[in-house]
């Protein structure tokens, strides 16, 4: 939810910025907007769309060694020029990436007091009360921890003052920000891969801790204002994970490192078909609620299924922004697991910090490392996708899924399940070599479609239509198979497609006579299962391998993510960048 890149240093600014807020255009891509300085003065450049325009309208080898960019995912205005950050106010300009929940009752004071604002963004109040507060005491860094103490909602903010055009501050309250050190400057920005270009070191800001940052010095202070010494972190990988690597888009790359991604997450947990002390040990839990957002809560239905059937264990799974203003039900010995890409999701944040405060044990399925949920949790698991970049998430998906299936063997203390990951990557590899496009043919020129499965078929349903609404705007509908028959099986007309999901031979006759019952409507039906029968009943047909339903869904979804790409490919859709959307959403 909005990307942030700073530059102070030895070197030109502007390409490191422009550069930096590429690799978090996931973050939103509706306007962009840099500040540097030039000649002792604050220029800024903003334009609508995506850093593309901002890019035509800059001078990369203008002399300046100091900026601040910003690319937007619009929450409060319009995605337009005169909304975009950098917003100024008096002498200060700021980036800014969360919502200021108080924004009203302060414009309202700062109007008050004869201040004027010309946006229509929460953010603009930042620069008017930092330049207000400015007005009554002369020291930057106290104004700056004066002010933020003001604010309510979430920040991370980037922050440069007419009066110290040599120093970029920074701050954050509940939005990442980290800082880099490259031989000859400095970087903030939103998330590493904004720096790997340059570095793999950074550190970390602590929410309200305050930076002050020069060509040659970087000072950190608590929100007590005294100086601290922060740890230095090494981000595993290097800048090509975070690149196209020759294929067209990121989506596609991602799918294609599925099955690397899956090893890399078994390897990290499981050594000769034993659990390593990665996986820590769990006491006996009564019961189980899985916290999620979008995709991350479609993996959490496929753990409810795979738990309570190999560990009998009751699992309740919820969406966060539900989940956290509803009355919840807990035992001494419920476990609370949030799972989550990016670890920064505000409604997942915000469940888990409700969960703490109840007493009751959490557990975080991350990727992103020492992000906020993951340095919050009891127990944290990392999933080892690497950077994700597409905003409709596919091998992080497979790795939560992955890591979820193993914590199934764990919960369930019966380790021979081990043995059913074996040559799974092989599986992958092989799914990834198939041929999708036929089948994403008699699905793109479509508006509607619909997904149907039973079980943990339905979960995998859920994910399978989620990609393709986000990917190819197809109004694409999930339904629990035997369910169709008590009124959704009204919308199916001649030649709908129907993406029928059969894996699992407990109901696999059952599910066979829902799909019966939509070909006999005139439904074009594409059957995904990994055991064919004699019958006329589909019109296309995607045979997986057979493998144990612990592992299955990890192949099951394969076909689902490439079709979803295809059907967006062939209907000329931004793959990587879907309208409307970001990766991380760091606001409510
Ligand atoms: C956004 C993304 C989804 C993602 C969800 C949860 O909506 O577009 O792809 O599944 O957030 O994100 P998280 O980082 O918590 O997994």
């Amino acid at each position: 939810m909005c990307g942030i890149v700073g530059y102070v240093g030895k070197e030109k600014a502007l390409p490191r910025i422009l550069s930096g807020l590429k690799f978090l255009e996931y973050r939103g891509y509706d306007s962009a907007g840099v500040a540097y300085v030039k000649e002792n003065k604050i220029k800024i450049v903003k334009e609508a769309g995506r850093i593309s325009a901002l890019e035509a309208s800059l001078n990369k080898e203008e002399n300046t060694y100091l900026g601040i960019g910003h690319t937007r995912w619009a929450t409060h205005g319009v995605p337009n020029k005169i909304n975009s950050h950098p917003h100024k106010s008096g002498k200060f300009t700021v980036v800014h990436n969360g919502i200021i929940e108080n924004y009203m009752e302060l414009k309202d004071m700062l109007i008050e007091k004869g201040i004027e604002f010309k946006t229509d963004t929460d953010t603009e109040v930042i620069p008017a009360l930092l330049n207000y507060n400015y007005e009554q005491e002369k020291d930057i860094i106290k104004v700056i921890n004066k002010t933020i103490k003001m604010l309510k909602g979430s920040f991370a903010l980037g922050i440069i003052c007419d009066d110290d055009l040599d120093s970029i501050y920074a701050t954050r309250y509940d939005s990442p920000l980290i800082i880099a050190h490259q031989k000859n400057g400095y970087f903030i920005a939103s998330d590493v891969p904004a720096i790997l270009n340059y570095t793999n070191k950074y550190l970390l800001l602590d929410n309200l801790e305050i930076a002050k940052i020069n060509v040659n010095n970087l000072i950190v202070f608590n929100s007590n204002l005294q100086k601290i010494n922060k740890e230095e972190l090494t981000f595993v990988g290097t800048s090509d994970d975070a690149m196209l690597n020759g294929y067209e888009h990121y989506m596609l790359k991602e799918i294609h490192e599925e099955a690397k991604v899956f090893k890399d997450t078994f390897n990290y947990y499981v050594l000769e078909n034993q659990f390593k002390e990665t996986m820590p040990n769990l006491k006996d839990y009564h019961d189980i609620h899985i916290v999620a957002c979008g995709s991350a809560y479609y993996v959490g239905y496929i753990a409810k299924y795979l738990i309570e059937k190999y560990a009998s264990i009751p699992v309740l799974v919820e969406v966060a922004s539900e989940y956290r203003y509803k009355k919840n039900f807990y035992t001494k010995d419920t476990l609370v697991i949030i799972i989550s890409q990016s670890g920064e999701t505000a409604d997942s944040l915000a469940a888990l910090r409700q969960v703490k405060e109840d007493g009751i044990d959490t557990m975080a399925i991350v990727n992103v490392v020492e992000s906020s949920i993951a340095r919050e949790a009891k127990y944290t698991l990392y999933v080892k996708a690497g950077p994700e970049i597409a905003v409709a998430t596919t091998k992080a998906f497979l790795a939560q899924t992955t890591l979820l299936a193993l914590l199934t063997v764990k919960l369930s203390k019966n380790n021979e399940l081990l043995k059913e990951f074996k040559g799974i990557d092989k599986n992958i590899e092989e799914l990834l070599s198939r041929d999708y496009l036929k089948y994403a043919k008699e699905i793109y020129n479509h508006n509607d479609a619909f997904f149907i499965g039973r079980n943990i078929d339905y979960a995998l349903c859920l994910e399978g239509s989620l990609k393709l609404k986000e990917t190819s705007y197809i109004n694409a509908v999930s339904f629990q198979a035997g369910e169709l028959k008590h009124g959704t099986i009204s919308l199916i007309s001649e030649n709908t497609p129907v993406i029928a999901i059969n894996t699992l031979d407990s109901i696999r006759n059952k599910t066979i006579s829902n799909i019966k019952e939509v070909k006999a409507r005139g439904a074009n039906v594409l059957y995904i299962t990994n055991e064919n029968v004699r019958d006329n009943f589909y019109n296309n047909i995607i045979l997986i391998p057979k493998v144990a339903d612990i592992v299955s869904p990890i192949l099951t979804v394969i076909p689902l993510q490439l079709i979803a790409y295809e059907v967006a490919k062939l209907r000329n859709c931004d793959i990587d960048k879907p309208r409307n959307l970001a990766k991380s959403v760091t606001v409510e």
